[in-house]
This record gives C-alpha cells, structure tokens and sequence, in this order.
C-alpha cells in the first residue's frame, strides 16, 4: 500500500517531491526518492512523513533530471529508514520503488541469500532488485531481465526502476497494483495515481495489467509480460488540479464532504447503458460485498432492494465471503470499493468468479483492478478522495446501487415505469437538499464541540439507518479516536447497553420513516438510564426534539433517500470531533487509504 512515483524532466528533484506529496494518502509512514546523476544512483529515504523528510533534505547536494520516489504504508518489515524505498541491488546500480506485496519473496530471498546477495531491508520488495542484478549478470537487458523477474515473483506489483546500466530510461511493471503514465513536451512520467501527473500533464494511460512500460524522455515503449507489443491508449484527462488539491479547505476531508452535492449530481447521471448492461447480470441469488464503508453502502443497499424489489440480497464483508459462500451457481456478485484495489474485496472476487459468480463492479476509480475483474461495472463520480475517511465516496456508491436496482426492478417488471419516474424524481432533488444541510454545518460543529471531550459513543438506528449508524460509528472512531460501535436500536438491549450510565452518548438515526416509532422506544431505554441523546430527526419532528439532549434536523425526503441525508451530519460530526481534539482527519493513524493487503 504505497503511492510510486517517477519522473523524467528538468528539476527531477522537484516535481518529485510534489508528487509524492500528493501521494501521500496511498501512505505516509516513509518516504525516499533514487536519482540518476553523472551515472550514479543518489538515494534519500527515511521513516516518517514528506514535510519531515523535507526538513533534513540536503538539497544542495541533490540534482538530476531522472527520478524515482516511494511514499510507503509498511507491509513487510517496520517503518525504518532501512526499509523505506527506493531499494537498491548490490552494486547500487538498480533502484526500485514498488507498490504491492509479494508473496513468494521469502523462499526467493534465501536462494539469493545463498548465492551471496547482500540485503539491505526487511521488505519483500527489495527481491525485486536483486533479482533483476542476476538476469542482467547473465547477460539480459534491463527489460529482459524485469520480465523474468516478474515471472517469477507472485504477487502484487506496480514498479518503477532506473539504472545506471541503461541511464535516460525508467522502466515500470503493473500487475494488481495501479499505475498510470503520463507525456508531454516538459517530460514523461509514471505514477500510482492522476493527482501525481497532472500538474504536468493532461495526456495520460492507464496501464493495463501485466504490462512492462519503458520510459523515456520522448516515449513511451510497452509490451506484454510475454513480450509482445501493447501500445498504451493515451487519453486527455478532464481532471484538473485543483479537483485533486484541498480547494481552499482545511482539510481534504472537509471539501470532500462539501463536494458531495456535486457528486451525487454526477452520478445520477450515470448513462442508462451501464446500469442496463449491469443489471442484465443480475442473476436470482444477489451478494453484495465491500470493506469498511464500502460494506456499509452493500448493508444499507440490501434493505432498499428489499424494500422497494420485495426480493433477498445478502450483504457480506469481503473478507468473510470465502468462509460463508460455498458456490456462487446462479449468484450474481455485487463488489463495491472506491479505490478498486481493496485486496480482501479483490480476492471476495476472484474467489467468487471462480465458484461461478457474475460480477458487477461499482468503483471510484475507472481502470482500477475491480474494473478489470467485474463482467461489467459501474463507475460513481465523486472525483479523486484523498481523504482517508471515505464521505462523498460512500453517498455516491449508495447512489450507484439505488440506480443500479432501480433500473433491474424496472427492467425485471418488478417496478412499474411511473414509480421509477418517481423515485428518480426525488433523487434528483437530492443534491439541492445535501447543500441544505451542509450550509448548517456551524450547528453540527457547535454539536461535535459539545460531545468531542467523550471517551465512548453508541449510534443506534433501525432497517436500512443501521448501516448509517455503523458508517457514523466507524468515521468518528477512525478519525477523532473515540470509541464508537453501531448498532441495531432493537439489539442494543441484548448486551451493549450494559454500559450505559449517566451521560453515556447514544447517537440515534430517527428520521421520519418506518422506524421512527419503534426508535422513540429506544431512546427512552437509554433515557431511563442517564444517557446523554443526540438524535438526527427529520425537520419539524417536534417529539424527538423534546426527548433529545441535542438533535439535527434533515430535511424531508422520500424514505429511501434518508440513509444519505443522514450520513452528511454525522460526518461532519466526526470531522469537526477530530479537529476539536487535535487530530488530522486525513490521515488517520495506522490506516491508509486503499488497503491492499489481506
Ligand atoms: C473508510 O472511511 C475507511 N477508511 C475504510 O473502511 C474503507 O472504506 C475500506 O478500506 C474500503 O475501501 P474501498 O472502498 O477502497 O474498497
């Protein structure tokens, strides 16, 4: 889990200390970058973050115009200088960065132990360098001597190398792991991301699976692991800079979660082809799959198709799936994952294809790895999220899944044409209602002052709202280190509210739909035993006003549409939480962006 990052071009040093800085969300726990200077690789890498790093970089002593950089989210081997990348083989001619994990290094490690290779590291990824110094000890080039080294290492991949043996050239390899090239007439580049690249250039690819890439300062050369050619498809980005910086905000979270009107906006427009070519595979049985909030959107999905569809779809962890579905005949797999390259949500996939599943994908990321393992899939368009919390990501996934039903239910007879026309008539009046919402955004801060200095917090919801309590549980504890756990209103009273006592916080999704009364019923248990309640309520729901310590009103809106309303505040909930208690809610500790490994 790792963002790489290479450049050919005047200023080297530069540009790639600015792209690894926007980077920095793949992972942020090292940092380090190889230049080629007078035929000699100058390696600067260490532990921590880039502002760190930058402090103690000798920059005076730094020049080139070929580079590589790593920004890390260790796997193999603790955070150490010794284990950051670039990695080096034992002349100090090859220099590697790599994203991925490798899972046969180990055994290839000791075989080259015992042919007196020197390692450097713990990290699985410095095999990779030496491998690459014994095929070229016999004789092959760089390129020959990458492809058998990549047939021979399993795993994930996506690297960059350069060498002093074939200087002017920075040759890269993708399987699993995302990696993008980019061109233009102030330089060539290679990264794990757009954000990366398009401050120099519009003109990028994304570079399809199992793909060698050499790099030079006027080209771009590339061909199969088998050797064969394969030209890049080269396309102008419609992505500028500033959709992939801050914007003016504090945080990255924060203009993500402001930019949510925009992306539901988006995605409601999805063309009808996707949504068609989609739900034509959907089979009888349906499972829907995810990690984190991607699990989330599947559990909140389930109850709309329930509800709306009157059929079963079964919503499952990615990383459990294995343990609990033993055939997929007749199932159609739902895979949902912003970054596409959630491993534990890849290998649900890769586990289910083999068991017969069809696979519908629903992805941030267009040319990602779920995009490459989905029969079909349907892309939302939230734009690029650095944040590591998952917000517009999440609303416009459960955007993506009511279309995606909506349009099978219409397609399989199960919805008639004038409700689908009106149900995509009330979600069209959703980004106007989420602006609504976040121009209150002082009430919920003054809400989230009020509660930051709590050490535990429940958030209790019924149907379709339980996986928002679950989604508000898991932004507030990841990013501001309260404990908070979701759950079911009806269950809390079977365990949980053991714990309850007087100004314990109970947070209660109640919005006026199916399950406002039951939830009164509640709230009144955790009254009874001195809880501190803080509810979200539909506008103008004067009775839960008047059994709440504090409450935020939502708008009225179709009752599907309550789970999105819903989340907005109680991220801003979590956001405002972290900042009051000092924290970066962007980059959360011990987590990363897209998590790639098992
Ligand atoms: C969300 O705030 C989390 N950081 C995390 O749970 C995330 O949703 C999960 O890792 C899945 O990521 P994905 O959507 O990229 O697959």
């Amino acid at each position: 889990m790792c963002g790489i990052f290479g450049c050919i071009c005047e200023n080297a040093v530069e540009v790639l200390l600015d792209g690894l800085r926007r980077l920095e969300y793949r992972g942020y726990d090292s940092v380090g970058i190889a230049l080629l200077n007078n035929n000699n690789i100058l390696i600067r890498k260490d532990k921590g973050k880039l502002e760190d790093f930058l402090k103690n970089l000798d920059f005076e002593s730094l020049s080139g115009s070929i580079g590589i950089g790593h920004t890390r989210w260790a796997t193999h081997g603790a955070p150490s200088r010794e284990n950051a990348h670039p990695h080096l083989d034992c002349f100090g001619r090859i220099a590697v960065v790599h994203n991925g994990v490798l899972e046969n290094f180990l055994s290839l490690r000791e075989e080259l132990i015992e042919r007196g290779h020197k390692f450097s590291s713990n990290t699985d990824s410095e095999i990779i360098a030496h491998l690459i110094e014994e095929f070229v000890k016999m004789g092959l080039s760089l390129k020959d001597a990458l492809r058998e080294t990549i047939n021979i290492v399993k795993g994930s991949i996506a690297c960059a190398i350069i060498t002093t043996l074939e200087p002017g050239k920075i040759f890269c390899y993708r399987r699993e792991s995302p990696l993008i090239v980019g061109i233009s007439r102030n330089g060539t580049f290679c990264s794990s991301d757009m954000p990366a690249i398009i401050p120099y250039t519009k003109n990028i690819a994304i570079v399809p699976e199992d793909t060698i890439v050499v790099i030079e300062r006027n080209g771009v050369y590339s061909e199969s692991s088998s050797g064969i050619e394969r030209k890049l498809e080269f396309f102008e980005t419609n992505l500028d800079l500033k959709s992939a910086e801050r914007g003016g905000y504090p945080h990255f979270m924060i203009k993500e979660i402001f930019e949510q009107p925009r992306a539901i906006s988006d995605t409601i427009k999805i063309p009808e082809v996707y949504l068609d070519r989609a739900s034509k595979l959907l089979r009888d049985r349906i499972y829907l799959t995810g990690s984190g909030t991607s699990y989330h959107a599947c559990l909140s999905t389930s109850y709309m198709i329930s509800k709306i569809l009157s059929i079963e779809a079964f919503p499952i962890i990615s990383s459990e799936l294995q343990e609990m579905i033993p055939n997929f005949d007749e199932s159609t797999l739902i895979a949902v994952s912003q970054s596409g390259e959630t491993a534990d949500t890849l290998n649900a996939i890769r586990y289910a294809k083999k068991k017969n599943a069809k696979i519908v994908g629903i992805t941030n990321t267009l040319g990602s790895s779920i995009t490459m393992l989905s029969d079909a899939y349907i892309c939302t368009q939230s734009g690029p999220e650095i944040g590591v919390a998952a917000t517009k990501t999440f609303v416009t996934q459960l955007i993506a899944l009511d279309l995606l039903f909506l349009r099978f239910g219409l397609i399989s007879r199960r919805l008639n044409q004038s409700d689908y026309n009106k149900i995509l008539d009330e979600m069209k009046k959703l980004p106007k209602i989420v602006e609504k919402i976040l121009n209150q955004h002082q009430k919920i801060k003054e809400i989230s002052l009020k509660y930051s200095s709590k050490q535990n917090a429940f958030f209790l919801a019924r149907g379709s709202n339980v996986a928002i309590a679950l989604e508000g549980a898991l932004k507030l504890k990841e990013i501001s280190y309260i404990h908070a756990e979701g759950y079911p209103a009806g269950e809390s009273k079977h365990g949980p509210i053991a714990l309850v006592e007087p100004g314990f916080l109970c947070i209660f999704i109640a919005p006026k739909d199916r399950t406002r009364e039951k939830i009164i019923g509640n709230i009144m248990e955790m009254k009874a035993r001195g809880a501190e309640i803080f509810s979200i309520i539909t506008e103008g729901d004067e009775e839960l006003k008047e059994i709440s310590d504090s409450y935020f009103e939502v708008p009225q809106c179709y009752e599907l549409f309550y789970p999105i309303l819903c989340t907005i505040p109680l991220q801003l909930f979590a956001y405002y939480a972290a900042t009051f208690r000092g924290f970066d809610p962007d980059k959360p500790r011990n987590l990363a962006k897209s998590v790639t490994v098992i």
